[in-house]
């Protein structure tokens, strides 16, 4: 049983990746025609390209919109169909800039994780199922499950689910603090994943038991004493996350992050927060980074089985509608700011506490996880992080309040974790769309700089 519901029309059939090479070629469209306006022009966005071509995207439904919740800075608009497909502009001719015969756009991560395009697809809880990450991989991207909201079993379905669509390097997104993370572990040396990623830092049994086994690993950092501390135990890479990312997130800016890491370890350092075109990628690698990894430009793809109304308010929300708040678990955490959030913001920890502790029950429930087992973890969870026992009650909050609006639709109950670049994202393309796209605008990039 996976967790997720699947709302949005995916291809189930493997695809053909649409690879660099193809880059050079135009592809024919052979699918329904889909609406190649925006209706949402924002500031910032990128101007459409001066050529259009067909779309190959799936026709989506257009959605109906619900309201929104009371959000201060996300106001509902009026209802307009959800799916926006931008034309891609024209492929750029076959890659001029190589080094020893590769395109400069063929990074050490393209190498070490065996992927075509330096772009990662980061691990969401209850988005990234099968569907988003076969189809990012199957794409030339690096595709990540997220599988700290599955049980198990989920996780050993989810993986053999993926197998069946590509045959293409996927990796698992975990927590090292889960009462069973060893019991994963195995699974995933099993399963010859290629990448395991984490939240948080892992620790050194878990990157070593899994490194010996040739699974390469990739925590998140937010700093470089973390990216320092993290080479040593001897990981592979890692992805660096910088303020305006989505989900949990440290004080820095991608910005001052990418460069300062970058200095600072010799393993591939992957940029994130802040991402979704080309020039971005383009900007990474001037940073020092090895690639790009997104979260919320994914979470908006014809893949991510997050519901249509969901997406449509992702979609509204301007880049200052969003908020770093504490209030959802004790740790900073961006998300859309909703009335909810207001709320749980103004709350007195001490009420926040019974809502929380209802809900670690109830993840209890959906993950499979036992009392003593939650209470192991939890205690795991208290020692590493340093938390309280409020804080730790409101941590085993967050999940499921992430699942309420991710997989159940219910806005009004649930949270909405969101990177800023939220602000400027219109459409939602189809993943091979959207790899190819940001391909093609790197590669243009990198021609006006004269690179
Ligand atoms: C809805 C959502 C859920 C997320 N869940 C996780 C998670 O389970 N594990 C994790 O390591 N990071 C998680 N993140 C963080 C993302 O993996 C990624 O690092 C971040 O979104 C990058 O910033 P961007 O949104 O600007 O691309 C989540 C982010 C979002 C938006």
């Amino acid at each position: 049983m996976t967790v997720q519901k699947r709302t949005t029309k995916a291809p189930a059939k493997k695809r053909k990746s649409t690879g660099p090479k193809g880059a050079a070629k135009k592809r024919k469209s052979t699918a329904p025609k889909a609406k190649t306006k925006s209706t949402r022009p924002k500031a910032g966005a990128a101007k459409a390209p001066a050529k259009k071509r067909k779309s190959t995207a799936p026709k989506a439904k257009a959605s109906k919109t619900k309201s929104m919740p009371k959000a201060k800075a996300a106001k509902p608009r009026k209802s307009k169909p959800m799916v926006r497909l931008k034309a891609v502009p024209a492929p750029p001719p076959a890659p001029k800039r190589t080094a020893g015969g590769k395109s400069a756009l063929h990074t050490r991560i393209c190498e070490m994780f065996g992927i075509e395009y330096p772009i990662i697809q980061t691990g969401m809880g209850w988005v990234s199922g099968a569907s988003l990450t076969s189809a990012t991989s199957d794409a030339g991207g690096l595709g990540i499950l997220a599988a700290a909201t599955m049980t198990f079993r989920e996780l050993e379905q989810t993986i053999a689910r993926v197998k069946e669509r590509t045959d293409k390097p996927f990796g698992v997104n975990m927590r090292a603090d889960q009462s069973d993370i060893m019991k994963r572990v195995d699974l995933l040396i099993r399963e010859k994943i290629r990448v395991a990623s984490f939240a948080q830092a892992p620790g050194e049994r878990v990157v070593k038991t899994l490194k010996d086994a040739g699974v390469l690993t990739m925590p998140t950092i937010g700093a470089r004493r973390h990216a320092e501390k993290v080479q040593a135990w001897g990981v592979d890479a890692v992805i660096a996350q910088g303020q305006e990312g989505g989900g949990h997130t440290g004080q820095i800016p991608t910005s001052i992050l990418i460069p300062d890491v970058s200095a600072a370890v010799d393993i591939p350092v992957v940029g994130a927060g802040g991402f979704r075109d080309g020039r971005g990628l383009v900007a990474a690698l001037a940073l020092g980074g090895s690639g790009i990894a997104m979260g919320t430009r994914f979470l908006l793809t014809q893949e991510s089985q997050v519901p249509d109304h969901v997406k449509e308010i992702y979609l509204k929300t301007k880049a200052n509608g969003t908020i770093v708040t504490k209030a959802v678990d004790g740790h900073p955490q961006r998300v859309i700011r909703t009335a909810l959030i207001d709320q749980l913001e103004k709350a007195n920890p001490l009420t926040r506490f019974p809502r929380a502790a209802l809900n670690a029950l109830s993840l209890m429930r959906v993950t499979g996880t036992s009392l003593p087992e939650l209470l192991e973890e939890g205690i795991a969870m208290k020692q590493n992080q340093e938390l309280t026992w409020s804080q730790l009650a409101m941590a085993a909050n967050a999940p499921m309040l992430t699942k309420a609006s991710m997989v159940d639709g219910k806005i009004e109950a649930g949270v909405l974790p969101t990177g800023q670049i939220t602000g400027v994202i219109d459409e939602i393309p189809t993943v091979a769309e959207l790899l190819q796209r940001i391909m093609a605008e790197a590669e243009q990039t990198l021609d006006q700089l004269g690179a």
